[in-house]
């Protein structure tokens, strides 16, 4: 099975920092956001991964290739452990990468994709979104895929005021709880007229003709080409379902942002939990917060 992870973007919120380092290789705790979301693929049976990067984002190849000179000190110094976690990041999937030569958007990004997706349905997941969840969301899109025989897109309720940030659905039937059928999509509405406060949030199940509907499509909201704009026609064509993923979705779009994610999923962690309790503890005792 296929899967395309988008990653070739600027990363513009999160400068100075994403000058030289990718945003996708911002750690969340001791890995790269990039990593988390390569397992989620790999974890569902997704073993052929393409990553869309672009020429400054080198480092990303590098961190799921071997190091032999890294792996031959970690021997000699009887490291096996770190040795043994090298050895199953390198044995993830087959990796495959291309770049997208100017950052014209999502639906851009995964334009790029056409050639190595063929006819096949495949699955998408951006680089910079991370679902914390029992079952990966993308497993959760995929068995849904094969019930409904329809392109799925992930969901999440967001707050009503935050619905200009996301693309919003406009929910029809619910077909089985938590999946309904979709009526229409629309990047980043205006809170009042938005349909509804269900986002798409960065994980589907797509078929091929998105990319037809992709090479004839404008761009969008802030001039890029928009991914939500094409995945609209396959409403009319052959149907449409959304899916409220079960799990959390923390995002690295902004500094504030990524924070938070470095500190949930801190708090996820039986050993971290403890210490990161008792230092804002100390920090509340010092009325620091
Ligand atoms: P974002 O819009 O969140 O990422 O795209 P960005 O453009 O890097 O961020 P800012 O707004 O400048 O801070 C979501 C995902 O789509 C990828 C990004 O890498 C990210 O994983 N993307 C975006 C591309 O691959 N190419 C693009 O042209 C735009």
């Amino acid at each position: 099975m296929k899967a395309v992870i988008p990653a070739a973007g600027l990363g513009t919120r999160l400068l100075p920092m994403t000058k030289i380092q990718p945003k996708e290789m911002m750690p969340i705790l001791n890995k790269p956001a990039i990593q988390y979301v390569v397992e989620e693929a790999s974890f569902s049976g997704f073993d052929q991964i393409l990553i869309i990067t672009n020429r400054n984002k080198k480092v990303m190849e590098d961190h799921f290739d071997r190091n032999i000179e890294l792996e031959l000190a970690l021997r000699r110094k009887g490291a096996y452990k770190a040795l043994k976690e090298l050895e199953r990041i390198e044995g993830l999937a087959n990796l495959f990468y291309l770049r997208q030569k100017e950052q014209k958007g999502l639906g851009d990004a995964v334009l790029c994709a056409e050639n190595y997706v063929s006819h096949e349905p495949f699955a998408v997941l951006l680089g910079d979104d991370i679902i914390i969840s029992d079952v990966p969301a993308i497993k959760q899109l995929w068995d849904a895929y094969e019930r409904v025989k329809a392109p799925v897109i992930g969901l999440e309720i967001v707050p009503k005021d935050h619905v200009e940030r996301y693309g919003i659905v406009e929910p029809g039937e619910e077909v089985e709880p938590g999946l309904f059928e979709l009526k229409s999509v629309i990047e980043k509405p205006d809170p009042k007229r938005a349909p509804s406060n269900m986002a798409i949030i960065g994980r589907y199940i797509l078929d091929p003709e998105i990319f037809s509907w992709l090479k004839g499509s404008k761009s969008g909201v802030g001039g890029e080409l928009q991914l939500t704009d094409s995945i609209s026609r396959y409403i009319p064509e052959k149907g449409l379902y959304g899916m409220l993923i079960t799990g959390h979705r923390v995002d690295i779009g902004s500094t504030s942002d990524w924070l938070k994610a470095n500190l949930e999923v801190a708090l996820l962690d039986p050993e971290l939990r403890p210490k990161v309790s008792q230092y804002f503890d100390e920090l509340r005792a010092l009325g620091k917060i």
